[in-house]
């Protein structure tokens, strides 16, 4: 069996905060590898493509223009349950409530925007990780 992946982001808020290198660190710290890594400025396609599951929401276009707000970073990392390892280590969606000791829990608070800015990013499932990481690494298996 092949060593699980997972697609994380650290999205435009924790770009511009200068967390790039906490949110490396806290990956590799709890052991999980970085196999890929770029920084990118997302379009509405890419996004479309990334939160298809939320297209119609009514946090879906708030959503786009927060994303598309500055650069983002995609990693991929790995290793034996990533794909819940890293979920655990960002901590629950609402960063008001995620646990201290998260990457939201620590690092995010409301800041009163129409959509909730959370720093980063963990696919939720081996099905979504291996679509996202196509999405945001075409040539990577
Ligand atoms: P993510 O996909 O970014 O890892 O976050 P998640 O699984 O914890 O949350 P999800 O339900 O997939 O939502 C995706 C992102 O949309 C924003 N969101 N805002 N009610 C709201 O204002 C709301 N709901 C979701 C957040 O940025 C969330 O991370
Ligand atoms: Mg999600």
């Amino acid at each position: 069996m092949s060593t699980e992946k997972t697609l994380i982001l650290v999205k435009p808020d924790g770009v511009r905060r200068g967390l790039v290198g906490e949110v490396i660190s806290r990956i590799e710290t709890k052991g999980y590898a970085i196999d890929a890594l770029r920084m990118l400025q997302a379009d509405e396609a890419l996004l479309a493509q990334h939160y298809a599951e939320h297209v119609g929401k009514p946090f879906y276009d708030p959503l786009v223009e927060f994303m598309m707000s500055g650069p983002i970073v995609a990693i991929v990392a790995s290793g034996n349950r990533v794909i819940e390892g890293f979920r655990s280590l960002a901590g629950v969606t609402d960063p008001t409530v995620a646990a201290p000791g998260t990457i939201r829990g620590d690092l995010a608070r409301d800041q009163g925007t129409k959509v909730i800015q959370n720093l980063v990013h963990g696919s939720d499932s081996p099905e979504s990780a291996a679509r996202e990481i196509q999405i945001f690494f075409p040539s990577n298996k």
